[in-house]
């Protein structure tokens, strides 16, 4: 078991070498993967401190040089780099890379050994889809990862705060501009998993989500989970139809960070903000809002802090605060 872990993440390796490798000295990375990742306006540290890459536009490129190395087909299946379809019904003989003109972003665990890719079209193609990501495989577990915790964990502890966004050019486009302490779930749902991986290195999360409707729904879910876990929990919303990333790079580090420092909100007023605006005078969406944040402040495991929280709510809504705490027992009552 533990061999096939290691053999797994050797083959892993030279993979992400041979992606490298392709990116910055053949024609073709130069020419299609090097030259998107300067559109995308980032610089050659950035590209090395990610170890970004490009797979060709070859049915197994990689396949072959790995086979010549000595990478049996198997261990490239089994490291969901190759896929089989050999046993498909009609016999006809298919095995092919699984990334093949994209460009390559390794998943790193903690200590940094590459586990995973997710690999990016270049062009938009409807019938495709933008990324590819690994399978799960014996040392790719997608609920157990973070994008970016190993370039992003020292200063995570420095700084004692961890941002968390939804993609990998958010995590490296921030890092590029001096924000390093980013990790991304990568699309899928935040886990409780994930959250205790953040947790290990600091107390402090802001959720710095997309500017859209998923995005305001992933906050929401990740939300109740993140304080579940006991933990201090901010969120930012980029302007509409603006992610990290692009947010970056159109007002520039500077100006990014002010946003954040000025824009982040707790998480009482960032449910409260959404239930006020749809809301309105309404007083039975009003108070659907207040049950709703009271609901969130159950799940945080210290009853001091739902204590003095419970006086923010009352302050936000212009309720009592005996109002919000009997609320907040009567659910606690319910759950039990
Ligand atoms: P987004 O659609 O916000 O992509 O998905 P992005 O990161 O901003 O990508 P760019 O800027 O267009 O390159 C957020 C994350 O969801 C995952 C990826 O991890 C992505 O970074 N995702 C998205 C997938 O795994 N597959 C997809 O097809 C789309
Ligand atoms: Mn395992
Ligand atoms: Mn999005
Ligand atoms: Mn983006
Ligand atoms: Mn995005």
């Amino acid at each position: 078991r533990q061999n096939e872990r290691e053999s797994l993440l050797i083959v892993l390796n030279f993979a992400k070498t041979f992606f490298q490798e392709a990116l910055q000295k053949s024609d073709e990375g130069k020419s299609i993967g090097l030259s998107y990742f300067r559109e995308r306006g980032l610089t050659n540290p950035t590209i090395d401190a990610f170890e970004l890459g490009y797979s060709f536009d070859q049915w197994d490129a990689l396949m072959q040089e790995g086979t010549r190395r000595g990478y049996n087909r198997d261990l490239l299946e089994k490291a969901g780099l190759v896929i089989n379809k050999e046993s498909e019904a009609g016999g006809n003989h298919k095995v092919f890379d699984r990334f093949r003109g994209r460009v390559m972003f390794p998943i790193h665990n903690v200590s940094g050994r590459v586990i995973a890719f997710g690999a990016r079209i270049l062009k938009t193609d409807k019938n495709q889809p933008k990324y590819l990501n690994s399978p799960e495989t014996t040392v790719y577990h997608k609920s157990q990862v973070l994008y970016g915790i190993y370039q992003a964990k020292q200063t995570i502890r420095q700084e004692d705060i961890c941002y968390l966004t939804e993609g990998y050019t958010d995590v490296i486009s921030l890092h590029q501009a001096g924000i390093k302490n980013v990790v991304a779930s990568s699309g899928t749902s935040l886990t409780t998993e994930q959250i205790r991986l953040i947790a290990r290195f600091t107390p402090n999360v802001t959720i710095l989500y997309d500017g859209d409707a998923a995005g305001i729904k992933a906050a929401l879910r990740g939300l109740d989970m993140v304080l579940e876990e006991g933990l201090n929990l901010k969120l930012l919303l980029l302007p509409d139809g603006e992610d990290p990333d692009s947010y970056v790079h159109k007002v520039g580090a500077e100006a990014f960070k002010a946003y954040v420092k000025t824009e982040s909100k707790d998480f009482i007023d960032f449910k409260a903000g959404q239930w006020l605006a749809e809301a309105g005078d309404d007083p039975l969406k009003r108070a659907e809002g207040i049950s709703d944040v009271c609901a969130s402040i159950t799940r945080i495991p210290d009853p001091l802090k739902r204590q003095t929280l419970s006086q923010r709510v009352a302050q936000v809504f212009h309720v009592s605060e005996q109002s919000v705490i009997s609320e907040i027992n009567r659910l606690l009552r319910k759950q039990q």
